[in-house]
């Protein structure tokens, strides 16, 4: 808490209006802090609740907000819900869970599967009986058919909301309309309901920013969750783009290369099926994915260029945009040679499952490399000193070789660095209308490599280019600009036609006047 609270300066310099903060609530640490076991109460290991409440307060000074991560899809089993609930079948906090009878002592009631593997049905010795966790045992699901639960948690929400926070990021909200008996997890039929329950008990009628985190989102599920006049969520987190780097029915490990056409497509369907009536974020990056410029840009030749090409690609589009720690200055995965090296429940699981099924040691840690989420949860890099400035302890997980190079102090000093083209990106997000509500339109007579589109408000037409590849591309268009917005280049860009795109290049122009 304390370390944020000197990074906000920092913040403030970049430019942005809210810190996501993941779980910072007491928690046993079996998946991250996403295992909570007493929702008011700070982790000790990152302070107090005096020093939350300072966080809260210095970060209003700066105009910034502070965004609580909402995990009430489950608790730890260490929560005293869980450990009231576990005592006997007739204890009042029995139903705060989802308890079922085996089938018989060695067969749980369904073949419900966890997100991190294994069954989803965890046998307890001391009723006999089996309780639901989607992820690790130590997560038991919570019971939201229980209004005596639904009602905990919105006090909960509300002692956090009366302390002046600006609002909530909704960690798996889509599983808590959940029907185990009939295998359906994702948006079960009361969800919504119980979302615009939380909205009028809650947050809603306040200045609050809500972001659910919705796997299952098609645009018009979230448009369901993101419509105003619903009165459930301000926006949606959706990840149809993050699953195009894996073998289509498989899992994240599974991986292929990532097709630019494809991504295009699926940007292309969230910017325009959302029309007026949805909300969407805008992300590359967050602690459960791998860096973006090492996962789809090129960490090694053309960090700078890539990583730049990547911010404006994102910023210039319609929704609101989230950056990750370290993103802004282009941090890189952190490779790993041994699972000895690995935190992460989800990649420790998943290695001992094929381990198993006889998948060799190189294949699995190329997977973890490639889409581990310790990738993300290395320390932030923020200068050239001993554990690049992040602790005089000993962090949690190794800190990435390259810290010596790519660092906040390094990036401040030099001004053609990463970090100013994000600053540039969040001071034009928030001076041009037209990157906010502008239509978008795909430009499709270009190479599969160069991500083009206009955007489009009152009359005044952006242009935007990237060439999504590390060759030379050719782009010519039959217009002029007037003004060039942001590009990652010197180049002159008064005239678009018959040009060659660098590896990576990327530029957003002001059109003389748009011919369609
Ligand atoms: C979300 C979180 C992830 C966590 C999981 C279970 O997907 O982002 O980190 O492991 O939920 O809480």
């Amino acid at each position: 808490m304390n370390g944020i609270i000197q990074r906000l300066d920092y913040l403030k310099q970049l430019g942005i209006s809210a810190i996501w903060l993941s779980p910072v609530y007491r928690s046993p640490n079996d998946d991250n802090g996403y295992d909570i076991s007493d929702y008011e109460q700070i982790m000790a290991e990152f302070g107090t609740m005096e020093d939350m409440e300072q966080l809260i307060q210095e970060a209003e000074k700066r105009e910034i907000k502070i965004i609580m991560d909402l995990v009430v899809n489950h608790t730890s089993d260490e929560h005293p819900w869980f450990v009231e609930s576990r005592s006997s079948k007739d204890n009042p906090y029995r139903d705060f869970y989802v308890w079922r009878k085996g089938i018989d002592k060695d067969t749980p009631p369904n073949d419900l599967e966890s997100t991190f593997l294994g069954s989803a049905w965890q046998l307890d010795e001391t009723t006999d009986d089996y309780y639901l966790h989607l992820f690790s045992q130590k997560q038991p699901d919570l019971n939201w058919e229980n209004p005596a639960v639904r009602n905990a948690i919105y006090d909960m929400m509300n002692f956090w909301i009366n302390k002046g926070i600006g609002g909530f990021r909704m960690d798996v909200i889509d599983l808590v309309g959940k029907i185990p008996d009939k295998k359906i997890t994702g948006n079960g039929p009361k969800l919504h309901d119980y979302l615009q329950e939380m909205n009028a008990q809650t947050f809603g009628g306040k200045d609050l920013l809500t972001v659910g985190e919705t796997w299952g989102a098609t645009p018009e599920i979230a448009k369901l969750y993101s419509d105003p006049k619903r009165n459930e969520l301000s926006m949606v987190f959706q990840f149809e783009h993050v699953a195009l780097d894996e073998e289509p029915g498989k899992s994240k490990w599974d991986l292929r290369p990532l097709q630019i056409a494809e991504l295009k497509q699926v940007f292309s369907k969230w910017q325009t099926e959302l029309g007026d009536q949805g909300w969407n974020s805008l992300f590359w990056n967050n602690h459960d994915l791998p860096r973006i410029v090492s996962r789809w840009g090129n960490d090694r030749n053309y960090r700078v260029q890539s990583a730049k090409m990547l911010a404006i690609l994102l910023h210039m589009l319609k929704g609101t945009p989230y950056i990750y720690q370290g993103e802004e200055i282009g941090m890189t995965n952190r490779v790993i040679q041994d699972i000895k090296e690995v935190e992460d429940i989800e990649s420790k699981n998943m290695y001992a499952d094929r381990i198993e099924k006889g998948y060799t040691k190189v294949e699995i840690l190329t997977s973890i490399n490639t889409k581990g989420r310790d990738n993300a949860r290395t320390p932030m890099q923020w200068a050239d000193i001993e554990n690049a400035g992040f602790t005089t302890g000993t962090p949690w997980l190794a800190v990435n070789d390259n810290y010596p190079e790519i660092n906040v102090a390094n990036a401040l000093a030099d001004k053609n660095s990463i970090f100013y083209t994000y600053q540039k990106l969040i001071e034009l997000r928030k001076t041009s209308p037209l990157i906010v509500w502008g239509s978008f339109e795909l430009l499709t007579n270009t190479a599969d490599e160069v991500f083009a589109y206009y955007r489009h408000y009152q009359g005044t037409s952006w242009l935007i280019v990237c060439n999504f590849s590390d060759q030379k591309q050719a782009f010519s268009l039959d217009q002029t600009s007037t003004e060039t917005i942001i590009a990652n280049t010197e180049k002159d860009y008064s005239k678009l036609s018959d040009r060659t795109l660098e590896p990576y290049e990327a530029f957003v122009v002001h059109l003389s006047s748009f011919k369609g």
